[in-house]
């Protein structure tokens, strides 16, 4: 009777200590800081300067505090654009100045948001 009881206590420490692991992973996964999630990404300003397009680098710039991908867009070649525009830079206001406005984000790879 005593071993029975015995197993029956071990079973349920087993079975707390795996559940309690489990909620644990659960938990990590819904609070992950996703700073490394590329959607979700935050970069500073000085983060985003890294970002010409030079040197074989990806060409991201900011609009409103978000940062997208121009590596591969029309008109942009390793980062430079018309005018003496350039990447890695937030564009919030120039791109109001340009000639074809904010339209031009809508086909652009967002790669997160300026801090
Ligand atoms: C998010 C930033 C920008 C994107 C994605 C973008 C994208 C584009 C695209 C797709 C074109 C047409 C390219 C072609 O047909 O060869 C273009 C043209 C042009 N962009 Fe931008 N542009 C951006 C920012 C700017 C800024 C800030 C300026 C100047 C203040 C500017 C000035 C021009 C000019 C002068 C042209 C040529 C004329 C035109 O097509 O309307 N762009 N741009």
């Amino acid at each position: 009777m005593k071993r029975i009881k015995f197993i029956i206590i071990c079973f349920m420490l087993l079975s707390s200590v795996l559940l309690i692991s489990c909620s644990k992973k659960e938990y990590d996964s819904t609070t992950n800081n996703s700073s490394t999630n590329s959607e979700t990404k935050t970069f500073t300003i000085d983060e985003l300067k890294t970002y010409d397009g030079q040197n074989g680098n990806p060409a991201y710039v900011a609009v409103d505090g978000i940062v997208y991908d121009v590596t591969d867009a029309d008109g942009w070649n390793n980062g430079k654009h018309k005018n003496g525009i350039v990447a890695g830079v937030d564009l919030t206001s120039k791109l109001a100045e340009s000639p074809h406005g904010a339209k031009v984000l809508n086909d652009l790879p967002v790669v997160g948001k300026l801090e």
